[in-house]
């Protein structure tokens, strides 16, 4: 029998109340794994006003300390350490990601939730002089109720990004994590209300988009919503919370660059392009998946990733070894099957690799590493973001060239830059249009550093000290003292 997951309201584990629940899949058999509550916008409501009634009372914030927020979130680091490999399992088993990438997502979220537990002690305002008859103090203070929205490729890191600095603010909250990947996400109370998360602060429901995800950006109960995923549910999220004002944190997709020059150090180069887009399948917002290689060395470039993509190991995504499991869904791999067939018709494909032999993995969503190579950057496999295992391969001559090629997109999320000359590695730094980029190294992101886009990429920065910002008001107190 599949697991019967349960929403988290106010401290208690509920079905929706009508009863529905829909089923979550192992992306590697297609078998059912266990069975989810398909909120509808009453359960939604309920969450919402959990979430209200425990911020407007005032117990939490600002009737609990910082020094205690703190604390509940570095016990929660502490307890996610203690339980990292069923963690892990449960994230490989639901996304597809292969165990190794698991393992590393989870850690991270362990130190997410140490570093926002630092954080909370750590969050003061300002005192603008305003001459001797008055003082000024700009205080901090949380947002109130936050949504968090989150997709299904890093299911525990994207709730987790949104959950650790929004209790570290003194925000409450409500989550809902993607259909296709909810389990790791309802595992985020239990830690926390282990750590000594007071019931209400933080509530958890899972459903699909239209029924459990536009309520909570249409109340105006809820002050803000911190959203990743696709572009176009962004656009909505932003006209859907105009009528409330919402405050919106987005963090939508990619196509980025990722620009290898003839001066190089290429092994390091080429295992980093290949690493850029075949991690994780490709399904990373940030991914390097137009790949620009300076012609000098252009063909050996693309003989060493094509040699790259044929050692990928696709299988099982729990069997050590395994270096790319299936995509999340279904859908996921024919949405990137149908950008191959485009891509044949727009450039030559270098490589596929093979499907899985085992015929445990036959009803599997498997889509091999693909590179298509002589891409040109007008194309749609070129301009549009797949989210899948497949490299575009672009030559280029000068690095004007590939500066105007990589900023030519409408997305503006990461870049990366192969050079050994300091000079040319930060001119072309600075040149480009991308909210983070890498110099001689692809898809680091530490959690100290802020996480966001250019352009259609997003609104707003996650992670480091900008992460927390994100879930503050600033209040202005004027203190009029001439005698
Ligand atoms: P999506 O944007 O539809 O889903 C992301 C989250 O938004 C899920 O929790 C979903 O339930 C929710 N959602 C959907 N419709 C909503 C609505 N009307 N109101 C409120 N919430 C809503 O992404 P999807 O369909 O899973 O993937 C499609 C494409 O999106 C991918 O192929 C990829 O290109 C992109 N994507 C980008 C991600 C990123 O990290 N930036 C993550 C996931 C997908
Ligand atoms: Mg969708």
């Amino acid at each position: 029998m599949a697991d019967a997951l349960q929403n988290y309201i106010d401290g208690k584990w509920l079905d929706a109340a009508d009863g529905g629940r829909f089923d979550v899949f192992d992306p590697s058999t297609g078998a059912v794994i266990a069975t989810a509550p398909d909120s509808q916008p009453a359960d939604v409501e309920r969450a919402i006003d959990a979430a209200r009634r425990t911020f407007d009372d005032g117990a939490w914030w600002p009737g609990t300390s910082e020094r205690e927020r703190g604390r509940i979130l570095l016990r929660a680091a502490d307890i996610v350490r203690r339980e990292h490999e069923r963690l892990s399992q449960m994230e490989s088993l639901d996304s597809g990601k292969p165990i190794g990438e698991a393992r590393e997502d989870i850690s991270e979220v362990a130190f997410m939730f140490e570093y926002y537990g630092g954080w909370a002690t750590k969050i003061h305002g300002d005192i603008p002089p305003v001459g001797p008859d008055a003082m000024s103090l700009v205080v901090k203070e949380p947002m109130g109720v936050a949504a968090a929205i989150t997709p299904w490729n890093y299911p525990m890191m994207m709730a987790v990004q949104k959950v650790a600095p929004a209790i570290a603010a003194g925000c409450t909250l409500i989550l809902k994590p993607a259909e296709q990947t909810p389990l790791t996400a309802l595992e985020i109370p239990k830690i926390l209300e282990e750590a000594g998360l007071p019931a209400g602060v933080l509530n958890v429901i899972t459903g699909f988009g239209e029924t459990a995800g536009a309520p909570l950006v249409a109340s105006p109960k809820v002050d803000k919503v911190g959203f990743t995923g696709s572009k176009e549910i962004g656009k909505l999220i932003m006209r859907n919370g105009a009528d409330t004002l919402k405050r919106v944190t987005l963090e939508l997709g990619g196509k980025s660059p990722n620009i290898v020059f003839a001066d190089a150090d290429f092994d390091a180069a080429i295992e980093g392009s290949c690493n850029g887009i075949f991690w994780n399948q490709g399904e990373i917002c940030s991914a390097g998946s137009r790949v620009l290689v300076q012609r000098e060395i252009y063909d050996d470039a693309l003989n060493a990733m094509v040699e790259h993509a044929k050692g990928v190991k696709l299988g099982a995504p729990g069997a050590e070894g395994t270096t790319m499991g299936p995509l999340v869904s279904k859908d996921q791999a024919e949405r990137v099957e149908r950008y191959i067939e485009i891509g044949s018709s727009e450039a030559s494909m270098a490589v596929q690799g093979d499907r899985p032999t085992d015929p445990a993995l036959a009803g599997g969503y498997f889509v091999p590493p693909t590179i298509f190579a002589d891409v040109d950057n007008k194309a749609r496999i070129a301009q549009e973001e797949i989210f899948g295992p497949v490299m575009s391969v672009i030559p280029f001559s000068t690095p004007e060239e590939a500066l105007a090629m990589s900023n030519d997109n409408e997305y503006g999320l990461a870049a990366a830059v192969w050079t050994r000359d300091i000079k040319k590695a930060m001119n072309t730094a600075r040149a480009l249009r991308a909210g983070i980029v890498w110099i001689n190294d692809t898809q680091t992101a530490p959690s100290e550093t802020p996480w966001g886009g250019y352009k259609q990429s997003g609104i707003g920065r996650e992670l480091g000290a900008s992460g927390v910002e994100d879930y503050l008001e600033a209040k202005h107190i004027y203190v009029n003292l001439a005698e």
